[in-house]
């Protein structure tokens, strides 16, 4: 018998129908078939009437993207799994032409504004040589096809597209500003463009066919240079990076810090144990969210790991780096982290933010230009890959939770990680998923400080799902996030709605 799948595909005429649907067709699995060949195969065999673009083939005109299960994909380089449905919508953003078509005017008008070319004042009197050195720092974001798919998975661009131009257009700013032949200064253009909106979560890279980092070789290497002609960072950045500059924390003190607590006693030693981790806090643990600080501590000790913690750190310098101030990250913050923790002796250092593990594990070698003497990672990773997490300890503890994926975390980190997995190891967590768990709160890159409002017009969204899902409490496992999720919900009136790291809801399991 031929093995078939289902593909449920979008259909709207807008001169006919008086709104869209979905239909649903049959169609014959083969080894290496990708999305294209399924639409191909409704078109040819099934329904003639079906719309939706496609021209090279191959992954380079970049006009065959669609929403493929929730994603925005190039359908070309897309696969079929066996034995797996797919679902197929038009890009968000535009509007659609009939099914998967879209018109894509409007973007395609943002662009010619821009003036998406090398400008110079006069001509090259001679063909000029472009060497190789010179290409390297714009040659990823070169590599864009125009695909769009970007623009429908940034959370930014969803709420807001006329405040912030998004994803694709930033990187051909970058292109055009990083490039030597170019004489127009982006710069102010990329301030107006919104270039403090983007919350760095990822979302393009994952999508991207061609794998452009957007955020880190576009927006942040942008956002250092509007930080050096003065238009950045913005006047909400200043009070976190001079207190992080000043005093070595972005935040103030509220309470007595995790650092405290723990040289007045607090145990991470263990008897016989199977490892030894460094521990490294972050600014808000250890001055906003000490209970997080105490249960990670405690999780690992009762895993029999060992706790190391520094008697002193400093901010890892995310917050400056991701808006700019990158000279000052690296001369004032991370030489005395990197002695800080390289002086523990741990071959593991592990921390509860997401923002701190991505910023010493991928920044902090090119910044120091040398790799560390550790290896970093978070605590979630830590508990998922080095240890059986011990469940023999835990008691049920009967709660309906559902889960934000930290973006940082999922895609921030080497590999995204399965939190539900080790959340629903928990006795009695009852999970509901939310819609897109993994979608940006608002609270990263700068943005929760710098941009307020737009930042919480993402993170409304994030509340409604969290809301919608009929959950008791939401878990995350990150500091920003946790605090924006508690906002959002305080802000929506669902306050009753308790917000747990997820160490703190392990710990609760273990103290019954
Ligand atoms: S990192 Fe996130 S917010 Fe920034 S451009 Fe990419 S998708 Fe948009
Ligand atoms: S940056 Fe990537 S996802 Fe965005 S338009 Fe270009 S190729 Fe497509
Ligand atoms: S058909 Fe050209 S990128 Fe898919």
């Amino acid at each position: 018998m031929v093995e078939t799948i289902k593909a449920k595909i979008f259909r709207y005429d807008p001169d006919v129908d008086k709104e869209p649907s979905f239909k649903t067709y049959e169609i014959p699995y083969a080894e290496g078939m990708v999305v294209l060949d399924a639409l191909h195969h409704v078109h040819d065999k099934i329904d003639g009437t079906l719309a939706y673009r496609w021209a090279c083939r191959a992954g380079q005109c970049g006009s065959c993207a669609v929403i493929i299960n929730g994603k925005p994909r190039i359908a070309c380089r897309t696969a079929v799994e066996k034995g797996k449905g797919i679902t197929l919508r038009p890009l968000l953003q535009f509007p659609v032409v009939k099914d998967l078509v879209v018109d894509l005017e409007r973007g395609e008008r943002r662009i010619q504004r821009m003036n998406p070319y090398v400008k110079r004042t006069k001509k090259a009197s001679r063909p000029e040589i472009v060497h190789a050195d010179e290409i390297v720092p714009i040659k990823e974001v070169r590599e864009c096809i125009e695909c769009w798919a970007c623009i429908s998975a940034c959370p930014a661009v969803i709420e807001a597209w006329q405040e912030f131009s998004g994803p694709m257009f930033h990187a051909k700013l970058a292109r055009l500003q990083f490039d030597k032949r170019n004489e127009e200064d982006r710069v102010r253009e990329a301030f107006i463009e919104g270039i403090y909106k983007c919350t760095t979560c990822r979302a393009c890279v994952e999508v991207c066919p061609k794998e452009i980092n957007i955020p880190e070789k576009a927006i942040e290497k942008m956002r250092a240079v509007v930080a050096k002609t003065g238009l950045g960072p913005l006047p909400g950045h200043e009070e976190f990076t001079s207190r992080a500059l000043k005093f070595g924390r972005t935040v103030d003190k509220i309470g007595t810090s995790l650092l405290e607590m723990v040289k007045t006693g607090y145990a991470a030693r263990v008897k016989n144990p199977k490892d030894t981790v460094g521990y490294f806090p972050g600014c808000l643990t250890d001055y906003r969210l000490q209970e997080t600080g105490k249960a990670i501590i405690e999780i690992l000790t009762r895993n029999n790991i060992e706790v190391v913690i520094p008697s002193e750190f400093t901010c890892c310098g995310s917050p400056l780096l991701r808006v700019g101030l990158v000279e000052q990250a690296k001369e004032k913050l991370v030489p005395k982290n990197v002695r800080i923790l390289e002086e523990l002796g741990v071959k593991t250092v592990v921390t509860g933010c997401p923002g701190c593990a991505m910023t010493i594990r991928n920044n902090y070698p090119e910044l120091i230009e040398r790799r560390l003497g550790f290896e970093t990672m978070h605590v979630a990773q830590y508990l998922s890959r080095n240890t059986d997490l011990n469940v023999k300890d835990m008691k049920t503890i009967n709660v309906k939770a559902t889960l934000h994926n930290p973006c940082h975390l999922n895609r921030g980190l080497e590999a995204p990680l399965d939190l539900q997995n080790l959340m629903t190891k928990i006795p009695g967590v009852n999970y509901v998923e939310m819609e897109e768990p993994d979608r940006c709160c608002g609270a990263g890159g700068g943005v929760r400080a710098g941009e307020r409002d737009f930042s919480m017009m993402i993170a409304r969204r994030k509340g409604e799902f969290i809301i919608n899902s009929g959950a008791k409490a939401c878990v995350t496992q990150c500091p920003f996030c946790y605090i924006q999720i508690r906002d959002i919900l305080k802000e929506l009136g669902y306050e009753q709605i308790q917000v747990y790291d997820l160490a703190e809801l392990m710990l609760k399991s273990y103290q019954g």
